[in-house]
């Protein structure tokens, strides 16, 4: 089963509590997405491989660590998954970035798939798949099904909060994946939005509604 990770530094407890807060206006809750989406990259890297370098000091040859091979892909779902790419991307500036277009059904609450960019690399990269809310798990699990069909290596999801009926879902489909998260809610209510939660993403991101 892959791994459950939940980034509970401080500083991103701190900063979730005002992206949840319904005061917080669009330019700030944009900025705040993006913080923590670079401080949840310093702990999704931590476990990246590094080789070993020499390196000349002033003073003498030294050994040194740098990471190894290829660098990673991101793979925001959008619209919302796009506010946490910046952060991430502070963090991992060499990645490479494909899109995936998916949008819940208001009614059903199925994913529906309407764009799919990817960099021609993209089998070669380990990826990771983006996006603030994990609800019903129905958008990540058709994301990384789409990019397990077409041959790519998605390892990680990232999110920023997730229902429990999100994260079983998505070990249950694809128990391959580590999903990493900045908050693990109560529940998901009767119109699907994960209770606390934050209200829908891509309209608070974006000014929409
Ligand atoms: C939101 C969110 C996820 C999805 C999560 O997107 O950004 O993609 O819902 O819900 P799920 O786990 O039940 O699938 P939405 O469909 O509102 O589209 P948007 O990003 O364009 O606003
Ligand atoms: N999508 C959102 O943007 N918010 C939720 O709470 C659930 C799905």
């Amino acid at each position: 089963m892959g791994r459950l990770v939940i980034c509970d530094h401080p500083l991103i407890q701190h900063k979730v509590t005002f992206i949840r807060d319904k005061m917080t206006n669009t330019k700030q809750f944009r900025e705040l997405v993006d913080e923590v989406s670079m401080l949840m990259a310093y702990e999704i890297t931590r476990d990246v491989p590094l080789s070993t370098v020499q390196v000349e000091t002033p003073i003498q040859t030294a050994e040194g660590k740098v990471i190894a091979g290829r660098m990673m892909g991101l793979i925001p779902i959008l619209r919302a998954g796009l506010g946490m790419v910046d952060g991430v991307l502070k963090i991992i500036p060499s990645a490479k970035v494909g899109h995936i277009g998916l949008y819940r059904d208001h009614e059903t609450l199925q994913p529906v798939e309407y764009y799919c960019s990817l960099p021609s690399d993209v089998a070669e990269r380990e990826l990771i798949v983006i996006d603030p809310m994990l609800a019903t798990g129905g958008s990540a699990n058709a994301a990384l099904d789409m990019l397990k069909n077409k041959g790519c290596r998605p390892t990680k999801l990232m999110c920023l909060i997730a229902a429990p009926e999100g994260v079983r879902a998505v070990q249950e489909r694809h128990p391959d994946i580590d999903i990493y998260l900045a908050a693990l809610d109560e529940k998901l209510n009767d119109n699907g939005y994960i209770v606390p939660g934050l209200g829908d993403a891509g309209d608070r991101l974006y000014g929409t509604k």
